[in-house]
């Protein structure tokens, strides 16, 4: 058994305690906003929160969260209000986003997506550790890559939350 929390909501799944989260939170779950990438912790799409600190969920087996808080990027905006509602619950279309959700709208950051969730889910914990990171601090946390690349749109998102 594998027993964590995800987005306010306990859970206890019977499953091999090497299976990684992402594939936890994806097949068993049915948590499909976190990504597949590349399997190898190299490009950030599968990036979630535990404990509030990033981590890529391709290379995390379920047995290194036991008991742990896990927020995904459908609990993002309830986790940073204190209000974790429960996934089946969650109404996005009715519920605020957070300020980096709001950024990436106002700058139009995505261009397919695909990479969104795990650039979202980077820089809100790297903007809860450091609220105004230069661009070389920027440079070195965000390691996430974006095939559409979107990076210059991504840094001027970050740029505008720095200074608010
Ligand atoms: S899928 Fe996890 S880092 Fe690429
Ligand atoms: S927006 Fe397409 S991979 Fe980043």
């Amino acid at each position: 058994m594998a027993n964590f929390k995800v987005n306010g909501e306990d859970k206890a799944l019977d499953i091999e305690p090497d299976m990684p989260l992402l594939w936890a939170l994806r097949d068993e779950l049915g948590m499909t906003g976190t990504k597949f990438g590349c399997g190898i912790a190299s490009c950030g799409a599968c990036t979630v929160h535990v404990n509030g600190v990033a981590v890529r969920s391709c290379v995390t087996p379920v047995s290194a969260v036991e008991g742990q808080e896990i927020t995904t990027i459908e609990g993002l905006a309830s986790a940073a209000a204190g209000t974790a509602q429960p996934v089946a619950t969650f109404d996005p279309a009715n519920s605020a986003l957070t300020a980096v959700q709001q950024a990436w709208i106002d700058h139009q950051v995505p261009q397919c997506g695909y990479c969104q969730s795990g650039m979202i889910m980077a820089v809100s914990s790297m903007l809860a550790q450091n609220p105004n990171p230069s661009d070389a601090d920027i440079d070195s946390s965000i390691t996430n890559v974006c095939r559409c690349g979107s990076y210059p749109r991504i840094k001027r998102a970050i740029r505008s939350l720095a200074t608010a």
